[in-house]
Order: C-alpha cells, then sequence, then structure tokens
C-alpha cells in the first residue's frame, strides 16, 4: 500500500513537472486526483474495505496525508500558474510610453474661406442676405446688362473666358446683381460670395478667385451708406483704427464709381512697404448703382437708388494675413495653412 501511496505522490510531482503549463491544465491535473468522485486519491477510501482491520487507521491516516500534501501542491500550483499567466498578460500589454506618440494632424478652415466667413459675419450682421448664383454665366448677366454691352472698352478690363459666343466662366459676382434685382423687389440687401475667373497669371492675380458682392436698393442711399458700411467691414476686419478713403474710379455699372483704400494698418498712415510709403491700400471697387442698370431690372430709378461694391476674397487675406503672392493660397502646403487660423 505504502507503494501505491508513493507512486500516486511521484506521478503527481511528474504531472506538475511536465503536464502543467496554464491554470486551466494545473486544473485539469487536480481533478485526476482530488476529484471527489473520479479522482485517484478519493478512490484510495473506496478501498478500506479492503485494508485489513489493523491497518486501517494507518492506512487512512496515510490516504489523508497524502490528500492534504496533494491539496498543498495543487493550491500552490494554482498561484503559480497564476502569477505566471498574469505576467505574460503584462508582457503582451507592454507599452513603451517613450515611443514618440503618432502626430493626429487636425485641419482647420482654408484662410479663404476663413476670410469668406468673416465677411459674411460682419455684413450678416448689418442685415445683409446671401445670394449664391452660378459660374458658367451667359454674356447678358455678366456684361450687358451691367451696361457692358458688346462694343463696350470696359469689356477689355476683364479677360473673359468664353465657353461659346452666349456663355462664359463669370469675371464678377457683379452679375448676381442682376438676377437679385430681376427677381426681387428693394428693399435688397445681398451679399453675394463666389468664385470668379479670367486669364490672368502673376504674383497677385490668378484664373480662379474670389469675390463678395454686395448690393443695397433702397430708397435714398448715398455714397454716405456705403462709406458707412464699409467702416464697419475694415474695422471689423483689419482692426478698429482703419478708416476708409474714397477716390473716383470707372465702372460701368456705377456712376459715380468709386476706388476703395484702407488707411494702413501696418504702419497706421506713416508710410510702410506694404502701402508702398502711401499710407493706404487700395482693397476694392464701388459705387452707386447706374440709373441704367436698375431700369434694365424693371427698377423706378426716380423713386430707388442703390449702392454696390465688389470685394477680392483673397486680396483681403492677402493683406490681413500678408501673404505676398497669390499662389501660396492656392498650393495646399501645410505649413502655410496651418498659421492661419482666426476661426
Ligand atoms: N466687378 C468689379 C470687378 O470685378 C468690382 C466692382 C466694382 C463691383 C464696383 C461692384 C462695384 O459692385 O460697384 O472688378
Amino acid at each position: 500500500m505504502k507503494e501505491e501511496l508513493a507512486a500516486i505522490k511521484q506521478e503527481i510531482l511528474d504531472g506538475i513537472k511536465e503536464k502543467a503549463t496554464s491554470r486551466a491544465e494545473a486544473f485539469e491535473l487536480r481533478k485526476q486526483y482530488l476529484d471527489s468522485k473520479m479522482g485517484k486519491i478519493s478512490g484510495l477510501m473506496k478501498q478500506m474495505k479492503t485494508i485489513a482491520p489493523e491497518e486501517k487507521a494507518e492506512f487512512g491516516k496515510s490516504v489523508n496525508e497524502l490528500k492534504n500534501w496533494a491539496l498543498e501542491q495543487f493550491t500552490a500550483l494554482d498561484e503559480k500558474m497564476k502569477k505566471l499567466e498574469l505576467e505574460k498578460r503584462y508582457a503582451k500589454e507592454k507599452i513603451d510610453v517613450t515611443m514618440p506618440a503618432k502626430n493626429i494632424e487636425t485641419g482647420n478652415l482654408h484662410p479663404i474661406t476663413q476670410m469668406r466667413n468673416q465677411l459674411i459675419d460682419v455684413f450678416a450682421g448689418m442685415g445683409f442676405e446671401i445670394y449664391e448664383g452660378s459660374e458658367v454665366e451667359n454674356d447678358y448677366y455678366n456684361f450687358t446688362a451691367l451696361n457692358t454691352p458688346k462694343d463696350h472698352p470696359a469689356r477689355d478690363m476683364q479677360d473673359t473666358f468664353y465657353l461659346s459666343p452666349e456663355f462664359l466662366l463669370r469675371t464678377q459676382t457683379s452679375s448676381g446683381q442682376i438676377h437679385v434685382m430681376e427677381s426681387k423687389k428693394p428693399p435688397i440687401k445681398i451679399l453675394s460670395p463666389g468664385k470668379v475667373f479670367r486669364s490672368d497669371d502673376d504674383a497677385t492675380h490668378s484664373p480662379m478667385f474670389s469675390q463678395m458682392e454686395g448690393l443695397v436698393v433702397d430708397e435714398k442711399i448715398t455714397l454716405c451708406d456705403l462709406k458707412g458700411m464699409l467702416d464697419v467691414f475694415v474695422k471689423k476686419i483689419y482692426g478698429e483704427d482703419t478708416t476708409t478713403r474714397l477716390r473716383p474710379s470707372y465702372f460701368p455699372f456705377t456712376e459715380p464709381s468709386v476706388e476703395v483704400d484702407v488707411s494702413c494698418f501696418e504702419c497706421g498712415g506713416k508710410g510702410c512697404k506694404l502701402c508702398k510709403g502711401t499710407g493706404w491700400i487700395e482693397i476694392l471697387g464701388a459705387g452707386i448703382v447706374n440709373k441704367k442698370v436698375l431700369e434694365n431690372c424693371g427698377i423706378d430709378s426716380e423713386k430707388y437708388s442703390g449702392l454696390a461694391f465688389g470685394i477680392g476674397i483673397e486680396r483681403t487675406a492677402m493683406l490681413k494675413y500678408g501673404i505676398n503672392n497669390i499662389k501660396m493660397l492656392f498650393e495646399s502646403d501645410l505649413r502655410v495653412l496651418k498659421q492661419i487660423n482666426d476661426n
């Protein structure tokens, strides 16, 4: 009998050494010996009836000792396996906190979009509504209705991309003025942002650029209203100390026409590189809507008058953000774009 118990003991020791590589395996092994029904040690007790009466006590004691020893072995084995599995998990989940972090790029709005939004904000605050026209336009809306008939020399001011004798890529958002005045009765107060196209290409011109047209038509609209609105605009965009100055100019669709200068926000008017020493920077064209244009749209020019202005969005952004080449706005160079975040 003693040999049998010793053999079981050895078997358990060998099993622990060779068969248990996980908690689950250790548990299976434990069951082979200690399961109350199938376990080998529990089975030994059943042999009690075959044991001679004088040996029963000794046998019972030995089996109990073996059982307690086995319990200790398997409890220790379970602890060991638990620790081992935890170590394995830790090794698998280990992270190197000194590794350089992945850079998550967060984008921001394009400077042209930022400037467009700022302009919309300023003029929406003065009650302007948005009208967005189409980029393909008919000759009538882009030129003729704006008092620029076919043989008008002012057509040469804008190098036009014609798609056909009748259709073209709009050269100015002023075409929106006609659409709005044809479909709406005064009072009118609209802002029309959009892309325009001209065969023009140098450091400050691009074949595609963006404008923001403004049009107000009502009774008794004068140049003073225009100046007042533009003053609000330049103060909001270029700073509270900025003012405007109007110079006579010519556009077929306005009479009188003006070129609007803004006091140099870089030097405060003293004269610097940006304003070429003059203290003023030209920013946009504007004027009082030509009576002929109102009449082309069926608006009574005796009763109503209008003001109009056309802002170049790229130009406004370039001045504000100190960009000297318009191409920088179209090259999508993140090093440039990241520096401009006003929103
Ligand atoms: N359409 C003109 C251009 O693209 C800009 C302009 C000038 C618009 C005077 C106006 C205006 O509404 O009144 O050069």
